[in-house]
């Protein structure tokens, strides 16, 4: 089984953006704790602060992989591209969140990919991703 990881703008500076919202661990650390969790799966991970990019990754893994784990970071919010790029490929996308989106900022409520997903997890910390990935597998 063949998941994608991608995260969007600003997810690059895990540990150190924000820690009381965010946390203290950067993200390629806890890509190896999650790589322990899923001996079975092919695990990729991929993070970009431009919108264009996180498009064309979709593009690139959507046709093939079983599932992608998305957080798009303020792109949720924001990006109708990404929402049509979601709904123009075949393999299922969860969206993901560190934080509890709904109980923060009103412009964080509203998702413009939450529609095409096969679902969405916000609020578990770092652990939104393991439960992400564990729910393609069941
Ligand atoms: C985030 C929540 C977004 O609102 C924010 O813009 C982010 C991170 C999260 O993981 O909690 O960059 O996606």
């Amino acid at each position: 089984m063949k998941i994608q990881i991608i995260n969007g703008p600003n997810l690059n500076l895990l540990g150190v953006r924000e820690p009381s919202i965010y946390g203290n661990k950067g993200f390629e650390s806890y890509f190896e704790e999650l790589k322990g969790y899923f001996d079975s799966i092919d695990l990729s991970y991929f993070q970009s602060n431009h919108e264009g990019e996180i498009i064309d990754k979709l593009h690139e893994v959507g046709f093939s992989y079983d599932g992608i784990v998305l957080n798009a970071g303020a792109y949720t919010h924001t990006s109708a591209a990404i929402g049509d790029a979601i709904a123009a490929i075949k393999t299922p996308v969860i969206e993901v969140h560190i934080s509890n989106v709904h109980a923060r900022e009103a412009f964080r409520h509203h998702s413009y990919l939450a529609k095409y997903c096969k679902g969405v997890l916000c609020g578990f910390g770092l652990d939104s991703y393991r439960l992400a990935v564990h729910s393609f597998i069941y």
